[in-house]
């Protein structure tokens, strides 16, 4: 921990330095052995801070020289600011763009910015298949049949071991599999509300969530949510002392699509208002794992302690998402969520969930975190940098600490669903901004791009995205 830390306190240092002029573009920085000396950390500290600072697109390693500052250094537009507050419940207008953008998924020709979809290079794809065939050929009779729910137990204790080190003491019992977390989130909400009911949620927020809420004749109340701190909390107990809430819905770690996350002290306010209110949480962490350095952060449900909050995940975005492996902890909801869950389907798919269980005891899962972390670390870098490149003036863009996607706001005028029609006949996908709110026309200026598809092969389409949106704010200007 205090080695981690050290590192980026060292990168943060020779940052400052960059930016206020002391290291100017194209200078060569001390060598680690010298910045060592200067810094008084080891040497070892030095690499990790120079490799941090290489990720960021700050500094580079020019073979046999040293480290340089970059040519250009990462010159990002500002952050998005938090998204207006209004905290009257709405009705929810359906949107016919998400069924477009879940097909362009299929379309091999189309580069991926829309949906949050990993990496297929990042996918242990060959490991996952060869587990997947061994499990079923050592466990025949178990891999047919119905893994009744609560579900795979070696999965549960499994996932019950790796969540302790978000701080959640969680036993096997308290769990339940679920084909992805759409379905763990959609249980929780079918478990806590009645049509009718009001739901409080981070706004923007997933787009599947507003489609959601909608199927089950809910009205919902968006909490601002600021690309830096997660959703804002004072709103929200605004919002609590004055309407009568059903349950909150919140992605505490690096939320799609801001990316942003809530602090501990945060999550432990979060946490402690609801209790006390006597709301519950939909908690879902699917990016927890996705820390852009190697911390694993915590998740609110490690401070709930009367049973509240039912958090929810799956391993869509680290491992596989064809794998449909997700499940909920539902706290003191536990008996009427698996009732649910029985009645629905009985059993989520056994195979996956056998091969999933083997590959977190014995597959390397931490190890292949660190290497997907990374990756998607200088991939959103790099791509935040194009936008900074070839996006029209006025343009903003998140910097998130963790998972796959980068926000965007363009100047107001620009109208996202526009654009994407023009980026269709390029063949580009993107999900526009307004899909992530139950209010029309809300962030119709913004847009959601997938990073985990940037590479520089792909370059080109931020390039095309750019140069149409400047277009489309000529033609409103
Ligand atoms: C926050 C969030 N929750 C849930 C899901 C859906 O996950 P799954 O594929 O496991 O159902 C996504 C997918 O993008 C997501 O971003």
């Amino acid at each position: 921990m205090e080695k981690t830390l050290l590192y980026r306190e060292v990168a943060e240092r020779i940052a400052a330095l960059v930016a206020g002029g002391t290291f100017r573009i194209g200078d060569r920085l001390p060598s680690i052995r010298e910045m060592s000396r200067q810094a008084q950390v080891s040497i070892n500290t030095v690499k990790v801070a120079y490799s941090h600072l290489e990720d960021r697109c700050l500094i580079e390693a020019r073979p046999q020289s040293g480290y340089y500052v970059c040519p250009r250094p990462l010159e990002l537009p500002r952050e998005p600011k938090i998204s207006q507050k209004s905290i009257e419940p709405q009705g929810i207008s359906s949107s016919k763009l998400v069924g477009r953008l879940l097909k362009d998924i299929l379309d091999g020709e189309k580069i991926q910015f829309g949906a949050a979809i990993p990496d297929p290079e990042l996918v242990p794809a060959r490991k996952l298949g060869r587990i997947l065939a061994v499990s079923c050929r050592n466990h025949a009779s178990e891999s047919i049949g119905y893994a009744t729910s609560p579900g795979n137990a070696r999965l549960r204790s499994q996932i019950a071991r790796w969540m302790f080190k978000a701080g959640c003491t969680l036993s096997a019992d308290e769990l339940i599999i679920t084909s992805g977390a759409s379905e763990a989130v959609f249980l929780a909400l079918q478990t806590l509300c009645r049509p009718g009911d009001t739901v409080a949620i981070g706004s923007p927020i997933y787009f599947n969530f507003v489609q959601m809420l909608q199927l089950l004749n809910l009205r919902v109340i968006e909490i601002p949510t600021s690309p830096t701190e997660g959703m804002h909390l004072p709103t929200l107990r605004q919002a609590l002392g004055t309407n009568k809430i059903a349950c909150c819905v919140a992605i505490s770690n690096f939320d799609n699509p801001l990316g942003s996350s809530l602090t501990d002290a945060r999550k432990q306010e979060l946490a402690a208002m609801l209790a006390a209110a006597g709301v519950p949480l939909i908690e879902d962490d699917i990016n927890g794992d996705l820390s852009h350095d190697d911390e694993r952060p915590s998740v609110a449900k490690a401070w709930d302690r009367e049973g509240n909050i039912l958090l929810c995940s799956s391993f869509s975005k680290t491992l596989a998402p064809g794998y449909r492996v997700g499940w909920i902890a539902p706290g003191r909801y536990l008996e009427e969520a698996l009732h649910r869950k029985l009645v629905t389907n009985i059993a989520s798919a056994s195979p996956t969930q056998l091969a999933v269980a083997e590959f977190l005891a014995n597959g390397g899962y931490a190890h292949h975190l660190r290497v997907i972390r990374k990756a998607y670390a200088i991939k959103l870098a790099r791509m935040a940098d194009a936008i900074g490149r070839y996006f029209p003036q006025g343009t903003r863009v998140t910097r998130p600490a963790g998972g796959f996607t980068l926000w965007i706001e363009l100047p107001a005028d620009v109208d996202t669903v526009d654009l994407y029609t023009r980026a269709e006949t390029k063949k580009i996908t993107f999900a526009p901004g307004r899909i992530f709110s139950s209010t029309r026309g809300r962030f119709r200026n913004c847009l959601r791009l997938n990073g985990a598809f940037w590479s520089e092969k792909n370059r080109w389409a931020v390039e095309s995205l750019g140069r149409m949106a400047a277009k489309l704010c000529e033609e409103h200007s």
